[in-house]
């Protein structure tokens, strides 16, 4: 039994713009090999790859074919379904290509491609029109942290994110400081503990009391194989977003691995 009760937690890699189809395939390949060789009960943790749009199909060919323990989701969503947007992917196209899940509101989607609270909710509410699970993203910069505290920056994207979510909708947050994505600087279990609780009250207030208590909420930033265990033991942290420790096979497995952690 894990510290988080009735929700499986989730260890989720997401690979940005790296690994070709190509590179893809061989990877998921022996990332299934190194889940199953280490035994890794996939009843208790739930495995999932997030690799670039052009990858996807070779995915999920191999994950059906091999029949594979993996979930896997797209890193963006446009918020429309189809029509005059270049370069845009809609939530049918992943659907259509058994996604289970797509990433909503990356930090580096909210820096890089001015992508606001507005969009990341139509983003939402597109991915669940579309039957995909969105792990919505939120994170306070380091700017944010020193000015409002840890939590109301994450408390205010989530209620923004959350305006027209129906309380029955199959949601993921992901809790990132920015300041710890890629900065090999995590925060420290009790941080993200801290605003994880008040997350979940964030969902409760906006969803419910059934949804906040089945509603998984990860923590990343800088997640490692030497500090997962620690994350895995708060009671809200239910799992965990990767970004560059979810490209080295060994790391990544090692991670999925965190019940054979001391005391998780
Ligand atoms: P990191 O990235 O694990 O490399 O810090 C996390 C993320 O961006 O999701």
């Amino acid at each position: 039994m894990t510290t988080t009760g009735t929700r499986l937690p989730l260890i989720a890699g997401n690979w940005k713009l790296n690994l070709d189809h190509l590179q893809a395939i061989a990877f998921v390949q022996k990332l299934a090999w190194s889940l199953k060789d280490a035994a890794v009960d996939f009843d208790a943790v739930e495995v999932a790859v997030f690799p670039p749009f052009t990858d996807i199909r070779s995915v999920q060919t191999l994950v059906s074919a091999d029949k594979l323990p993996i979930a896997y989701g797209a890193q963006d969503v446009s918020q429309h379904d189809t029509g005059a947007y270049t370069g845009e992917i809609s939530g049918a196209f992943l659907k259509a290509l058994e996604c289970r899940y797509v990433i909503i509101g990356h930090s580096e989607r909210r820096t890089l491609h001015a992508e606001g609270d507005d969009v990341v909710a139509a983003k939402t509410a597109a991915a669940l029109k579309h039957g995909l699970v969105p792990v919505i993203c939120v994170g306070e910069t380091a700017d944010d942290l020193e000015t409002h505290g840890p939590s109301a920056v994450p408390v205010a994207q989530l209620t923004a994110a959350l305006a027209d979510v129906a309380a029955d909708a199959d949601i993921v947050v992901a809790y990132e400081p920015v300041w710890a994505i890629g900065s090999g600087k995590a925060a420290t279990p009790e941080q993200a503990e801290q605003v994880a609780a008040r997350l979940r009250e964030v969902v409760a207030e906006a969803l419910g009391a059934d949804a906040a208590a089945a509603t998984r909420i990860l923590y990343g930033g800088s997640v490692k194989a030497n500090n997962i265990a620690g994350f895995m033991r708060q009671p809200n942290v239910d799992g965990a977003l990767v970004g560059g420790a979810s490209l080295d096979i060994q790391e990544f497995s090692a991670i999925s691995r965190f019940h054979q952690h001391v005391g998780v």
